[in-house]
């Protein structure tokens, strides 16, 4: 298993390129089954949830082609499966989203239940009820969705709770239905907002993405399109923190910044300076970071995903920080392992109390889920001696390449194979 060696204390400087965003592509990727044509993507980045995908989508019969270029090409010309299997859905929960395309599409679909993860429960049921409301009949047996509808018709989906994926679930399987479809208390994430405009040069008819009511009238068939994924404002923001944190000087380009508001704000009221123009974003980090409390929110509130990271980030900021976690109910895995480089982190619920500025000291630490991932190398990018952090097949679900772009603005970091 690989591993991310990193001698911390530099102060990171210069210029880091964002990729494409991994929660858009997904979804973009499973929207290539509900057409016969070829869907080609853009501004894909290409880490291993990518590549899970791409071996779903094979077994099920899309032919999925790499292009150089960050481009995947994808033709469901004819399916022969109708099934996302446990060994595949239990490595990445986001395979859950053939389950509406395929319904539409071949009028049925079997995936397994992904079951909790390390950062809680995460229930699929309000992806299973908004399909009963199409009119699909779904069962639960031998931990397999069995899901199954001679036609789809147009409903109301009042979503109990907003959900991203069960979303963009319910908007690809509305898309082919008859009639109307209104989702209501629907995401309004950007990749949300990213796939409405892939399914609509598909030609499907959406209107309100982006807004918390999409309405989709379906349409008897899907056509091939040609689309850029939006960029990754997760990782944008996992970098800005890498600025902040080491007391840097670094420019990203190729962002959208509208997305990454709410981040932009927290880290301003924190201390650093944050200059923002069409596409590209500045940070320099002061010495004098401060605490800022934060609660985390759907969007535009500020992204769970971006949770641990912001906390790695208060441990060297002066005074007390409240972090209030209010999406996920056990996402506070990379606490200890900070605690154990040094922070002084008291959890308390749904809340973390950050005590800073402490002196963090590298050490061993296990990654426990992707972003937590993030937030233990830049603990490390701040911390004195060599941090290694272990299990980062985590970190490379959904970053691509960041020891060489780290590494590209200063940062001693390297890859323990
Ligand atoms: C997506 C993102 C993930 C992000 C999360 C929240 C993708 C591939 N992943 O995950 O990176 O952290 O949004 O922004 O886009 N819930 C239910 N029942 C359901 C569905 C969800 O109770 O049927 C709950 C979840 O347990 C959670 C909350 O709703 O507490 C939000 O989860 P959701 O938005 O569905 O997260 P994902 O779409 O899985």
């Amino acid at each position: 298993m690989d591993k991310l060696r990193i001698i911390g204390g530099a102060r990171l400087e210069g210029r880091i390129p964002i990729g494409g965003a991994k929660n858009s592509a997904l979804p973009a990727m499973a929207a290539s089954l509900l057409t016969e044509e070829e869907l080609l993507l853009k501004n894909i980045p290409f880490v291993n949830d990518i590549y899970t995908t791409r071996r779903l989508l094979r077994e099920l019969g899309v032919e999925v082609d790499f292009d150089a270029g960050q481009a995947v090409r994808l033709r469901a010309a004819r399916l022969r499966s109708y099934e996302a299997p446990y060994d595949l859905v239990k490595t990445m929960r986001a395979s859950v989203l053939v389950l509406g395309p395929l319904l539409a599409r071949v009028k049925k679909a079997r995936v397994s239940l992904p079951g909790g993860c390390a950062i809680g429960a995460r229930p699929i049921d309000l992806h299973i009820k908004g399909l009963q409301k199409l009119g699909a009949e779904v069962r639960t047996e031998h931990a397999y969705v069995e899901a199954a509808a001679e036609k789809l018709r147009g409903a109301q989906i009042i979503f109990d709770k907003i959900t991203v994926t069960g979303t963009e679930n319910l908007m690809m399987a509305a898309v082919l239905a008859e009639g109307r479809t209104i989702l209501e208390n629907a995401a309004r994430e950007p990749e949300v907002v990213d796939l409405a405009e892939l399914l609509t040069a598909m030609g499907a008819s959406i209107e309100g993405a982006g807004t918390p009511t999409i309405v989709i009238d379906g349409v008897s068939a899907l056509h091939g399109a040609s689309h850029a994924v939006i960029p990754d404002r997760v990782e944008a923001g996992t970098f800005l923190i890498a600025g902040a944190i080491t007391g840097g000087n670094i420019e990203l380009t190729a962002c959208n910044t509208a997305h990454l508001t709410s981040v932009i704000e927290k880290l301003r009221e924190a201390g650093a300076a944050i200059d923002t123009d069409q596409g590209r974003l500045r940070v320099k980090g002061g010495d004098a970071l401060v605490s800022a409390d934060v609660v985390t929110k759907e969007y535009p509130g500020f992204a769970t995903d971006m949770q641990a990271q912001y906390m790695a980030l208060m441990t060297q900021a002066a005074g007390i920080a409240v972090i209030t976690e209010d999406i996920f109910e056990n996402r506070f895995m990379h606490a200890s392992e900070l605690m154990r480089m040094g922070a002084n982190i008291r959890i308390d619920g749904s809340r973390a109390l950050v005590a800073g500025k402490t002196r963090l000291s590298g050490a061993n630490v296990i990654a426990s889920d992707l972003r937590a991932s993030a937030s233990l190398v830049l603990a490390g990018l701040a911390a004195d001696g060599a941090t290694i952090v272990d299990r980062i097949y985590h970190l490379d679900r959904g970053y691509e390449k960041i020891e060489e772009k780290l590494r590209s603005v200063g940062a001693q970091i390297e890859r323990l194979k």
